[in-house]
């Protein structure tokens, strides 16, 4: 049921099983999903029951509503799953299957605490989140721009043959990796983008990037990003909630402004109400009347 529809900035909040929600949407109308799934912890939280069985009874309830998110999603539209250890390469082997393996684009791990006392194994203190595509040669992604410029290195040492080609620079020098006995890091297509750009530099024969990229790498573990910056505001209102960086990096990287972002297990709505601030529009579902309420009131705060 259609909850609460904001039409001036798009957003739309339904309370219901998120897979008759899917049903109902049109194909290729979502530009980024992202859900904080199930992690099949056994837990009873205040307002759901997190628990789907064994891990391929869990995977069977995944897919028909994965089927689902790879139709809703648009052509260069991107999905990212948050998952915990528990699910995680299940849910990486049925991604796969549906979206195909050469859609998968990483493993994200994301550091949700410190050290927590648990002394008897290895401490588990990241949670995985599974980004995927829906076509790998076209997808939305916004590198982050820094304001001082950088050079970085466009070779590694050791020779691989599909790796290593020779590449006339305009203005310079052939350069001869292969002589050298390294290779490549980029795609040959990826590097005559940038050198259009005007990006490649050749310092003592070799190439470099001259950018003002930032690159973020696979290991979010930056202090906003623990679980305890997400509960301050939200902990008393619902459970699990993620901090609004997460989602703030997932969306600004991989959509645009005026694009639409689902997130099919909201909780608190902390996508929801990123998407907003954002200028995204959105699709937002959650089985829980409370999850709802909590979301709805969140949103409708943004507008004081
Ligand atoms: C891990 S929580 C999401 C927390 C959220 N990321 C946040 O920041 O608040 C998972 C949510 O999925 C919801 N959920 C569980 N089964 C669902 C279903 N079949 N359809 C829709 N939502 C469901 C639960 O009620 C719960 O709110």
């Amino acid at each position: 049921m259609l909850k609460y529809f904001d039409r001036k900035s798009g957003i739309k909040v339904f309370h219901d099983d998120n897979l008759d929600v899917l049903r109902n949407l049109a194909d290729d109308s979502i530009n980024l999903i992202y859900c904080d799934i199930l992690y099949n912890t056994g837990k009873t939280f205040d307002d759901y029951n997190d628990n789907l069985g064994s891990p391929m009874e869990a995977v069977e309830w995944y897919r028909p509503r994965f089927l689902q998110m790879k139709r809703v999603l648009a052509s260069n539209g991107s999905i990212f799953i948050h998952c915990n250890w528990r699910l995680d390469s299940y849910i990486r082997i049925l991604m796969d299957e549906i979206f195909g393996g050469n859609c998968f684009r990483n493993r994200i791990y994301r550091k949700h605490s410190g050290e927590r006392g648990f002394y008897s194994n290895f401490d588990s203190q990241v949670d995985i989140i599974l980004y995927y595509v829906k076509n790998p040669k076209d997808f939305v992604f916004n590198e982050i721009q820094r304001k001082t410029p950088k050079i970085v290195p466009l070779f590694e040492n050791g020779y691989i043959p599909d790796r290593s080609w020779y590449q006339p620079i305009p203005g310079q020098q052939i350069v001869d990796l292969i002589s050298q006995n390294k290779h490549w890091l980029v795609s040959r297509s990826q590097l005559i983008k940038m050198i259009k750009r005007n990006e490649v530099r050749v310092i003592n024969d070799l190439p470099y990037r001259f950018t003002t990229a930032a690159s973020v790498g696979n290991l979010w573990d930056e202090p906003y990003m623990l679980d305890q910056y997400s509960r301050t505001d939200t902990a008393e209102a619902y459970d699990t909630p993620k901090p609004d960086a997460v989602l703030g990096r997932i969306i600004t990287m991989c959509s645009n402004e005026g694009d639409t972002v689902a997130d099919f297990f909201m909780g608190g709505g902390t996508t929801a109400v990123i998407a907003k601030k954002l200028k995204r529009k959105g699709i937002f579902c959650d089985i829980s009347g409370k999850a709802c309420a909590v979301t709805i009131q969140k949103l409708k705060a943004l507008d004081n």
